[in-house]
């Protein structure tokens, strides 16, 4: 492979900083170099800096021309539940007639009716989905993604999605961080602690046998999974060498928050409902909050999670899309990057720095990926538009011009 200059950004986004998540104040600092430029070699950053002094040492680098547009690290999304058959339109249907996300899995929809479409799909069939899935997130910007089972529901259902990760990982540019969600929802055959029992005794030694996951993740919420049976499954999760995520105090305050900070886990997702002794907890035990507002805008309600106060309190905030077909149908970070400024008040700095270094930390990938530093993979995009800013000011237009991953092309965007 060729070297590689990118040229002429109008800014590029570095976030270069401290090598650890940014908290306070550091959020809003992005690091920017006016028209800056960069060498890659062998997929990776070499150099960064002012585009005249990278264009002293292009050597037979192939150069880039980004004219004047903005270059930034690609987005990581650090929850998403990217595998999964069919859709949920029937759902949304009901929704927009009024009916909430809770009755309607009752009445038949929600995750039940995605387990049953996903356990019929084939292995074949779950992959060319998720490839199309794929295309939509590097359409974005985004190149790397957290992706969870969690539709499967069977020991053999969840390897299948989990194998399906491990193949796409293979057969598209996009990174894929695994992540098992058997404690998603109980299996209907089952009643719930024979189901917990399968969770514990059969899925998680197989799939840490396998090496199909590096994080076990569980949706611990009012008619899902309590307290204690979330701590069952994550502690034995634990002993088999997973890290920990969670979905917290997303419909109720159960104390998902505090479970997440006793547990030592990496992030506590959702949190639409913490008070703040979750926020301290979560401080404390320094567990990093995924915000996921596509799924509070989606689903029609109005409680976002307080990211200012989680900010104030010095946590290291991550956003995410919850990409799924129920309760978040998008894989646009842009999007949520609009959402968490005009519903959340997060300032859009403080959002990108969200969205890329410190989702990047959030899934262990802190060293590699998240910012525009030498030694780090060349996971970078070009945005059609001049400021940061601009990304989540325009909403519902895609602004994605080209995107790279390992210093390669994968994405480009038509347009006149
Ligand atoms: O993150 N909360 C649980 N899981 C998903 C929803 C999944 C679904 O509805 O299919 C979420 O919102
Ligand atoms: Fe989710």
């Amino acid at each position: 492979m060729s070297p590689l200059s990118v040229l002429h950004a109008s800014q590029l986004i570095t976030l270069s900083g401290p090598k650890r998540p940014r908290v306070g104040t550091e959020l809003s600092t992005l690091g920017i170099i006016h028209n800056g430029g960069m060498l890659i070699r062998d997929g990776k950053i070499e150099r960064v800096g002012p585009s005249d002094e990278i264009e002293k040492n292009v050597g037979d680098a192939e150069v880039v021309d980004a004219g004047g547009r903005v270059v930034m690290p690609g987005f990581v999304d650090a929850h998403t539940h990217l595998v999964f058959a069919g859709n949920r339109l029937d759902d949304f249907e009901r929704r927009a007639r009024g009916e909430t996300y809770e009755q309607i899995a009752k009445a038949g929809g929600g995750i039940w009716s995605t387990v049953v479409k996903t356990r019929a799909a084939s292995e074949l069939d779950l992959l060319a989905q998720a490839k199309k899935h794929a295309n939509w997130f590097l359409r974005c910007g985004t190149t790397t993604v957290e992706a969870k089972s969690g539709y499967g529901l069977t020991v053999e259902d969840e390897l299948k999605i989990l194998r399906v990760m491990r193949q796409l990982k293979k057969e598209a540019p996009l990174e894929i961080v695994p992540t098992f969600l058997g404690g998603h929802a109980v299996a209907r055959e089952l009643s719930p602690d024979e189901y917990l029992d399968v969770v514990v005794t059969e899925m998680l030694p197989r799939v840490s046998a396998e090496k199909l996951a590096e994080f076990c993740d569980v949706f611990c919420e009012r008619g899902y999974f309590n307290i204690d049976q979330s701590r069952k499954i994550l502690s034995a999760a634990k002993k088999l060498g997973l890290s920990l995520r969670g979905h917290v105090d997303q419909l109720t305050n159960s104390g998902g928050a505090k479970l997440m900070a006793e547990m030592g886990a990496t992030t506590a997702d959702h949190l639409e409902q913490t008070d703040e002794q979750g926020i301290a907890a979560l401080k404390k035990a320094s567990v990093q909050p995924v915000l996921l507002p596509g799924s509070v805008y989606a689903l029609g309600s109005s409680r976002y999670p307080r990211a200012r106060e989680m900010i104030e309190a010095g946590l290291a905030v991550v956003l995410a899309t919850d990409f799924n077909p129920g309760s978040s149908p998008t894989p646009s970070m842009p999007m949520v990057l609009s959402l968490a400024c005009t519903q959340m008040k997060m300032l859009p700095a403080e959002a990108i720095t969200a969205s890329t270094v410190n989702a990047a930390y959030s899934v262990r990938r802190g060293d590699r990926i998240g910012s525009l530093e030498p030694g780090k993979l060349a996971n970078l995009v070009i945005f059609d538009c001049e400021d940061y800013r601009e990304l989540a000011y325009w909403f519902g237009i895609p602004q994605t011009h080209s995107v790279y991953v390992r210093g390669e092309c994968v994405s480009r965007s038509g347009g006149l």
